[in-house]
């Protein structure tokens, strides 16, 4: 059948939400669909905490971090009176650390308006950190709209069940085109996060699990019995590759010598070991030099991160060091777990002092 037909949409709805009622992935900021059945209605803050939370980030890895955050700041003014420091802590390790930033600056807005959120589309979009995905989330998910959410998911399963020829990311018009006419006028936020678990648990990019699915009746992909070819994608360019260097200075008590990053620019206003430079393209071979003051520098390995924009391979210098070089600070092994560490820098201390970064206070 043509994606063209309208007539199909209605019941592939309401085919996936009859699948969504039983099979929903229970996730900690969800209201389940009996729940909103007995009149239960979501909490925006929780909605818009996850929804941000989950932005180019798992499932997997959101669970523990939303936990904590709802336990500390359980709403939005609780959270707007937090020191931005201790949010930064928090975020640590979950990525993409300008999503901390705004959700401060997000969360001061909202608890000015007497904590409440703008209950549409177009309200949330004014609002830091949300963009046109979240924004559609938020709106159908906590407050009932009927917004088109796209998220890569919803694509995938969008493409397949249409065989949309165009790649992506053109084929974005015509996949949003589809999902506004099929989402339905009531439950359009179970519509949505069905339609993401269908392409978390089912309709996976590799090997789908189209004989489970509730969909297989009405999907093109399947009846071609192709559907892995979908969606189609234009070939991305190879990530650059960037170098540098980390040096882990190590105080006779065990500190390490951190220092903070600049507010502007990539990790900013995170924390790290000193390093070389790295965000201009470096290759090649690094040395102690590069450090912020001369030590016995010894090499303990290397280290590489993946970022959206390169890869990142970092050589490991460590040294034994009782200074206290200007703007740097010591943290202590009992502190260093709870410091605003990315990932990276994490992997780049692990390298030189293994088990340093996973010390909880008071174990
Ligand atoms: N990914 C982004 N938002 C989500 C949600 N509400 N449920 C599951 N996965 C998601
Ligand atoms: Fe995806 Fe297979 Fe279901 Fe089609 S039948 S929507 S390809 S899981």
């Amino acid at each position: 059948m043509a994606p063209q037909d309208k007539s199909r949409k209605p019941a592939i709805a309401a085919r996936l939400l009859e699948w969504y009622d039983a099979h929903h992935r229970e996730l900690p900021w969800r209201t389940a669909p009996a729940a909103l059945a007995r009149g239960e209605r979501p909490d925006p803050y929780r909605v818009w905490l996850s929804e941000i939370m989950l932005q180019q980030t798992t499932v997997e890895a959101v669970r523990s971090y939303f936990s904590a955050f709802v336990a500390r700041w359980p709403t939005v003014s609780a959270l707007a009176a937090a020191a931005n420091d201790d949010i930064m802590k928090a975020w640590a390790g979950l990525g993409y650390y300008s999503r901390a930033r705004n959700l401060k600056a997000c969360a001061d807005l909202v608890a000015a308006q007497g904590g409440v959120f703008p209950d549409t589309e177009e309200g949330l979009r004014t609002l830091p950190g949300i963009g046109p995905y979240t924004a559609a989330a938020i709106a159908s998910i906590a407050f009932d709209r009927p917004a088109a959410v796209m998220d890569g998911n919803v694509e995938r399963v969008i493409s397949r069940l249409f065989r949309i020829e165009t790649p992506l990311p053109q084929a974005k018009t015509q996949i949003r085109a589809l999902v506004e006419q099929m989402v339905p006028a009531t439950r359009p936020g179970d519509f949505a996060q069905a339609t993401m678990d269908l392409g978390a648990t089912i309709c996976t990019p590799r090997r789908p699990k189209c004989m489970l699915c509730p969909l297989r009746e009405d999907c093109d992909a399947l009846a071609a019995g192709d559907p892995e070819l979908y969606p189609v994608k234009l070939a991305k360019p190879e990530k650059p590759l960037r170098r540098g260097a980390a040096f882990v200075a190590v105080r006779a008590d065990g500190a390490v010598l951190l220092r903070k990053r600049p507010e502007k620019g990539l990790l900013g206003g995170m924390t790290e070991v000193p390093t070389s430079g790295w965000t201009a393209r470096l290759d090649g071979e690094t040395s102690p030099d590069a450090a912020p003051f001369p030590s016995q520098w010894e090499r303990a390995g290397q280290i590489a991160h993946v970022f959206t924009h390169f890869t990142l391979e970092l050589d490991i210098y460590r040294t034994r060091f009782d200074g206290n070089p200007a703007d740097h600070f010591w943290s202590r092994p009992d502190e260093l777990h709870g410091e605003a560490l990315p990932t990276v820098m994490k992997k780049a201390i692990e390298a030189a002092i293994p088990g340093a970064t996973k010390h909880k206070a008071g174990r």
